[in-house]
């Protein structure tokens, strides 16, 4: 039986299941090849446990953090996600609203079903970070990037795990391709839908073959801090060796992803991966984690070993496919809620309060 109200985002993604077209699920939900990565980023938070203390007073607690100068109601953002509208008529316009409500940040993704500009103009203001993927053609790849500092962008999300699409199989089983009332809304130049030929499997996949750019290097990195002001996050760093090539490159900020297993499966888990980058970059530039983030004691753990901020993709959604902006910002609020309560029982007043020593890697190791 479905659950009648959703308690939790496992039981929101339940309902969303049984509500979209296979198609779109199978897209939303798939990770690459035999999914152990997608397993493995939930099941590596429960090999973690708490040492929370007591007799704190939590009356009130503080949930705000300081982001890149950003003020969030609690430390947890939403990650870019392509295609929206495929979730609900209203898409990202929808997630803008819910994430405004909330008071987070929104990834945009550069291959979202609503423009840039119309993100900004319906919910003006919404700190947003866009999500570049580096096209082969550099002129149209700028373009986007000047567009979306004039939009009001408060940073470039560079995705750095895919130079081709992970194969994902329910979408060349199904054929995977943008529905045809729907457009990749960011772009006028490519005849999108005439790419994604889907033919012969993923529409999406060769869609990513013909036109992104897979000999993108860290000298590109240089390339893109040269053509905008906007800081650089490199989503998709999950070793400290990278971590250090890109603080040599001058990003603004790394953002430890395994772009939520759809890409290398078998690569470490995020929460896994964390802390070796946290230490690698000692506090000289905001890290962030995303992948198989489900709860609030999972936000809890993020920052415990470090990470300055959280991000969440499938769940949102899953929450637009329920009840678009009322989904996303019910399944928000609960997050948010479950991450006061996981404050309170591990005895925190403040996320700084949030420290390595809240968390062990299994109940039995020494600490
Ligand atoms: C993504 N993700 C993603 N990342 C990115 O850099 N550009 C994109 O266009 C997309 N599109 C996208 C679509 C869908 C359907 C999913 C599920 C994910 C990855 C996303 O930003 C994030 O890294 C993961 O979703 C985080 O993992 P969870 O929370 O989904 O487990």
């Amino acid at each position: 039986a479905l659950p009648s109200q959703p308690l939790n985002l496992a039981e929101y993604h339940i309902l969303a299941r049984a509500k979209l077209p296979a198609m779109v699920y199978g897209y939303y939900s798939s990770g690459a090849d035999d999914e152990q990565t997608l397993r493995d980023n939930e099941e590596a938070f429960k090999r973690l446990r708490f040492r929370p203390r007591v007799l704190i007073d939590v009356s009130n607690v503080d949930m705000t953090k300081r982001i890149m100068g950003i003020d969030v109601s609690f430390p947890l953002l939403v990650a870019p996600s392509a295609m929206q509208r495929m979730a609900h008529p209203e898409g990202e316009l929808a997630t803008a609203r819910a994430v405004a409500r909330i008071g987070t940040v929104m990834g945009l993704s550069s291959w979202s079903t609503t423009s840039l500009e119309d993100v900004e103009a319906h919910v003006p203001g919404l700190p947003k970070f866009f999500q570049l993927y580096v096209y082969k053609d550099r002129a149209l790849t700028e373009r986007l990037v000047k567009r979306a500092e004039k939009a009001g962008f408060r940073a470039i999300a560079l995705t750095v795990d895919t130079p081709q699409l992970g194969r994902r199989e329910a979408d060349i089983r199904n054929r995977f391709t943008l529905p045809p009332h729907l457009r990749l809304a960011n772009f006028d130049e490519v005849n999108d839908q005439s790419t994604m030929k889907q033919d012969s499997g993923s529409g999406l996949a060769a869609y990513v073959a013909s036109l992104i750019d897979a000999s993108l290097s860290w000298k590109d990195v240089a390339w893109l801090k040269s053509i905008t002001k906007m800081p650089i996050l490199v989503k998709g760093v999950v070793t400290a060796e990278d971590a250090r090539r890109a603080l040599q490159a001058g990003v603004g900020g790394i953002w430890v992803s395994n772009h939520g297993a759809r890409q290398l499966d078998g690569v470490v888990s995020t929460i896994d991966a964390l802390e070796e980058v946290v230490h690698a970059v000692q506090g000289r530039v905001p890290v962030f984690m995303d992948s198989g983030v489900r709860r609030g004691t999972d936000v809890v753990k993020a920052l415990a070993l470090g990470a300055d901020g959280v991000l969440i993709g499938r769940p949102i959604l899953w929450g637009l496919a329920v009840n678009g902006e009322e989904g996303v910002v019910h399944m928000l609020q609960m997050l948010k809620d479950e991450f006061k309560l996981a404050m309170q029982l591990c005895g925190c007043q403040r996320v700084s309060d949030i420290r390595r020593d809240l968390v062990i890697r299994n109940a039995f190791a020494p600490y």
